[in-house]
C-alpha cells in the first residue's frame, strides 16, 4: 500500500488492542540467531521492519514461519554471516544483528548503515563497545568486516545511553566468557524485554531498565517461547488520534507505566485518562490546552518517537506549545506537510514552536518518516475534507493493519 485517504473531521471512538513493540521484536529476532534450537515469539507485529528482518534471517540460513502474530524461527541451518547491502540499506536497524551474528558465527560482514530520515545514524558507539569485548573491525569500500577471535568480558561505559549499542552489547556479551558491565546503558523498556528474552534462553543478565547492566557470559543458549511487550509508541499514537478528534478510546493490552511521560502531557492538555491493568481509557471533551515545554529525552523522559504524533495533536491547541528535540538531528521533516494543512509551526534547529490554530484542512501530503507519517494520519482525522498521504510504506514499517484498525475506531480511512 502506498497511498492512504482520510475524510475528516471524524470522531474516534471504540477500543483497540495494541500490537507488539517494533523496537523490542527487532533485537529479539537478532537474539534468535544465538541458538540452534527453536524460538517462538508471540504478539509479534505484522509490520514491514519485521518482514525485512525475516528476509535477513532467511538469507543467513534460518527457517522462519509467521502466522497470525506468531513467529517461529530456527537458526540451526545458519550458514552465512554477511548482511546483504540492499537489506542493510533498507533497514538501518539491521545493525542490531551485528552482535548476534558475531556471537554465533565469530565473524560478520555488513555495509555501513546509511543515514535515515532522522539524520545521520552513526554506529561509533556500537563499534567501540564491541571492540572492548575483543572484536576487531576492518572498514573498507563501505563495508565492515568484523572478527570475534578471542572474546572476553569487559566494563563498557557508553558516552550516551544508545539503545542500539546497549542491545548489541547484550547480544554478544551474553555468550562471551567472563563478566561484562555496561555503564550509562539505555533504560528503555525494550532493553528489559531483550534481557528477559535472552534470560529465557539461558543467559545471565541483570539490571536492564537501570543505567548499569551486568552480563555473565554462558557457553550456549537454548530455545525459548516469548511474548513481545506492547508497543508504547503505537499506544500513544492511538491516544493522540482520539485526543485530536475529541472522542473516546480504550486502548487494550498496553503497558501504562511505559507511557506515563506522554499520558501526563495529554492530561495537561485537557484529556481525561484512566489506567487499569493493561487498559488505558482516554476521552477529550473540552478544548485542547497548549503544553508550554516538551523536551524529548531518553527513557523515562518524553520519547523522541512520540514527538510527531503529539505535535500533530497540539496543532489544534489553544495557545503555544514549544518542542525541543534532544535525540535526533532532524525530527521535524513532517512539519512542512502539517503546514500544508494550515498548521502554524516554526522550526529553529532543534526547537519547534507550535501556535495552535482553529482548524486544519485536508491536503495532499507525503509521509517523510515513520512517526512523521503517523502524525499526518492523526492530523487528517481532525482536518476538514480529504487528506491524501503517499509514501505510506514508511508508516507500515511500524504500524500494522492501519486501515482495519483505524476504521474500527470510526476513522474514515481507505487505501488508494
Ligand atoms: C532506537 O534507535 C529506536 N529504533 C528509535 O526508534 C528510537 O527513536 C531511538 O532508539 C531512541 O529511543 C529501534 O529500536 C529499532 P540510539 P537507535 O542509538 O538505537 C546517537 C522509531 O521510530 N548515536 O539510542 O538508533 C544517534 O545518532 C525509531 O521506532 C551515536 O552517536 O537510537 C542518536 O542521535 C526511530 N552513535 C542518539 O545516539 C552510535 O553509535 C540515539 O540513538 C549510536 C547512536
Amino acid at each position: 500500500m502506498d497511498r492512504l485517504y482520510l475524510e475528516g473531521p471524524c470522531t474516534v471512538s471504540g477500543e483497540i488492542d495494541v500490537q507488539g513493540a517494533k523496537n523490542s521484536v527487532l533485537p529479539i529476532l537478532a537474539g534468535a540467531l544465538l541458538t540452534d534450537q527453536q524460538i517462538v515469539l508471540t504478539n509479534c507485529p505484522d509490520i514491514r521492519d519485521v518482514r525485512a528482518t525475516f528476509q535477513i534471517l532467511k538469507y543467513l540460513g534460518c527457517s522462519v514461519d509467521y502466522d497470525n502474530g506468531v513467529a517461529v524461527i530456527c537458526a540451526a541451518g545458519m550458514n552465512r554471516s554477511e548482511i546483504p547491502d540492499a537489506l542493510m540499506r533498507e533497514m538501518r536497524s539491521s545493525i542490531m544483528l551485528l552482535g548476534a551474528i558475531l556471537g554465533r558465527m565469530g565473524t560478520a560482514r555488513l555495509g555501513f548503515p546509511g543515514g535515515c530520515e532522522l539524520g545521520p545514524r552513526p554506529i561509533d558507539l556500537h563499534i567501540s563497545s564491541l571492540r572492548r569485548l575483543g572484536v576487531t573491525f576492518l572498514e573498507e569500500h563501505g563495508f565492515l568486516d568484523c572478527t570475534a577471535a578471542k572474546l572476553h568480558g569487559a566494563d563498557i561505559h557508553l558516552a550516551l545511553p544508545s539503545v542500539g549499542a546497549t542491545e548489541n552489547i547484550l547480544l554478544l556479551a551474553c555468550v562471551t566468557p567472563g563478566t561484562t558491565r555496561i555503564f550509562n546503558a539505555a533504560k528503555e523498556p525494550e532493553i528489559e524485554d531483550l534481557q528477559n528474552f535472552l534470560n529465557a534462553m539461558g543467559a545471565k543478565i541483570t539490571g536492564a531498565g537501570g543505567s548499569t547492566i551486568t552480563i555473565e557470559g554462558v557457553e550456549k543458549l537454548h530455545g525459548a517461547e516469548y511474548r513481545i511487550m506492547p508497543d508504547r509508541i503505537v499506544t500513544v499514537s492511538y491516544l493522540a488520534a482520539a485526543a485530536i478528534s475529541g472522542g473516546e478510546i480504550l486502548v487494550r493490552k498496553a503497558c501504562p507505566p511505559h507511557v506515563i511521560s506522554v499520558t501526563s502531557l495529554l492530561e495537561e492538555s485537557g484529556c481525561e485518562i484512566e489506567m487499569a491493568g493493561e487498559d488505558i481509557r482516554l476521552r477529550r471533551r473540552g478544548p485542547i490546552e497548549a503544553v508550554k515545554q516538551i523536551r524529548t529525552m531518553p527513557y523515562p523522559g518524553f520519547p523522541t518517537d512520540a514527538l510527531a504524533p503529539i505535535m500533530a495533536y497540539l496543532t489544534l491547541a489553544q495557545g503555544t506549545s514549544i518542542f525541543y528535540e534532544s535525540i535526533f538531528q532532524n525530527r521535524y521533516k513532517h512539519v512542512e506537510e502539517l503546514l500544508r494543512m494550515g498548521a502554524n509551526i516554526k522550526v529553529e534547529g532543534r526547537v519547534a514552536i507550535v501556535e495552535g490554530v482553529k482548524k486544519l484542512t485536508g491536503a495532499s501530503l507525503v509521509a517523510t518518516d515513520l512517526r512523521g507519517g503517523m502524525a499526518l494520519l492523526i492530523a487528517g482525522i481532525a482536518a476538514e475534507g480529504e487528506t491524501e498521504i503517499t509514501e505510506v510504506s514508511l508508516v507500515e514499517r511500524g504500524y500494522e493493519h492501519m486501515v482495519r484498525n483505524f476504521s474500527s475506531l470510526g476513522v474514515k480511512i481507505r487505501e488508494g
